[in-house]
């Protein structure tokens, strides 16, 4: 007899955004900008920034909790905790520590995963290996990332581009849902056109990183936009195609919120209308590795999806890093 291929399937969502609204109009206070311009060049209306001492694992934990209070499961039925995040609490102990604690998933392990915009996809990959291969039974993912903590808020640059915020799926086995097929990459030779130059162990915090302002996030926007445009595009297409879906095959395309340009071409190259698409950047901007899960946890909650549905995750970003995932949705719409 054929051993049974379980598949990673998406069985509960959760998200949190920060009550805290940062308005083009507020940040118009602080750089020579227009809300007209941010608008028109990205699709971004405004973000959410978190308040004074609230971080990373405590966004990601309430995100869980929320998963956890949909599904009505307990913490300790949890096997492993990935957290896809560019912007833990510290650099150790992990976050995904921090949250194991913070959620009392006292039979859980787990660990963080850095790979920006792509985060969340790369760790859904690690998370569905974990199940399909039988080791766990039920893995959370997070992406979740506090970029007004690494933004130069007097860069017109890069400082309207960001927010805060956490979201969270569930994997289960499934004989039929869930994760179906996938295509990630990457390329350092990008690394120069997004990054933050210190706070590792190649440029440790100094006074001279300090009044050098190494520790904000750099990006050239436009090399970024010319590889995200075509990166984003031709992976989806290739995921999408190789598994002989096209246009109205996609019952919702999920791409990562960085620009509405960037998101319109790659929907553009897979033959898809405005309601086939998910977007949030207008009232979320770029939150990073929190984009994709919190996209999943509204699409959830608005009910913008059934039992079935084929959906196309796809993001892009600092690495660069990028890719695509085939999901086979496998949560009823709730009533
Ligand atoms: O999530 C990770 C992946 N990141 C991305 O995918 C982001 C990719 N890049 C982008 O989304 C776009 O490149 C940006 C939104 C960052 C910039 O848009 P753009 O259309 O590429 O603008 P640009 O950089 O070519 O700048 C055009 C002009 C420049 O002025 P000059 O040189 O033409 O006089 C900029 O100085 O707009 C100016 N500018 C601004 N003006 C008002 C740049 N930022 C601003 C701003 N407000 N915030």
């Amino acid at each position: 007899m054929k051993p049974i291929q379980f598949r990673a399937n998406i069985t509960g969502t959760g998200k949190y955004l920060p009550e805290k609204v940062l308005s083009n109009q507020d940040i118009e206070k602080l750089v020579d900008t227009s809300d007209e311009w941010i608008q028109t060049r990205t699709g971004i209306r405004e973000r959410r920034i978190v308040k004074n001492g609230q971080a990373t694992a405590e966004m990601s934990t309430n995100a869980i909790i929320q998963l956890l209070e949909k599904r009505d499961i307990s913490a300790e039925e949890i096997d492993a905790i990935i957290v896809a995040t560019i912007t833990p609490d510290m650099m150790f102990p992990s976050t995904a520590a921090i949250i194991q604690s913070n959620i009392k998933a006292k039979n859980a392990w787990g660990y963080d995963l850095s790979s920006a915009c792509s985060g969340f996809l790369f760790g859904m990959q690690s998370g569905a290996a974990l199940i399909s291969s039988g080791q766990c039974k039920k893995v959370i993912v997070v992406g979740a990332d506090t970029m007004s903590s690494i933004l130069n808020f007097e860069d017109r640059n890069t400082c309207i581009l960001f927010g805060d915020g956490a979201g969270a799926v569930l994997l289960e086995p499934s004989e039929e849902y869930g994760v179906i097929d996938s295509e990630l990459r990457v390329d350092g030779s990008g690394g120069e056109y997004l990054k933050m130059d210190a706070g590792g162990s190649r440029l440790p915090a100094s006074h001279h990183t300090v009044d050098n302002k190494q520790h904000f996030v750099y990006q050239d926007g436009k090399s970024v936009f010319k590889h995200a445009v075509k990166g984003m595009a031709d992976i989806s297409y290739q995921v999408a195609s190789r598994n002989n879906l096209m246009g109205s095959d996609i019952d919702l395309f999920i791409p990562h919120q960085a620009n509405k340009r960037i998101i319109d071409a790659a929907a553009k190259k897979l033959g898809l209308s405005d309601s086939q698409v998910m977007i949030n950047i207008d009232r979320f901007a770029n939150t990073t590795a929190a984009t994709l899960p919190i996209c999943l946890a509204e699409a959830d909650e608005e009910n913008m999806l059934s039992l079935g549905d084929n959906v196309i995750l796809s993001a892009f970003g600092a690495g660069f890093s990028w890719g695509a995932m085939y999901i086979k949705w496998g949560l009823p719409a709730y009533a």
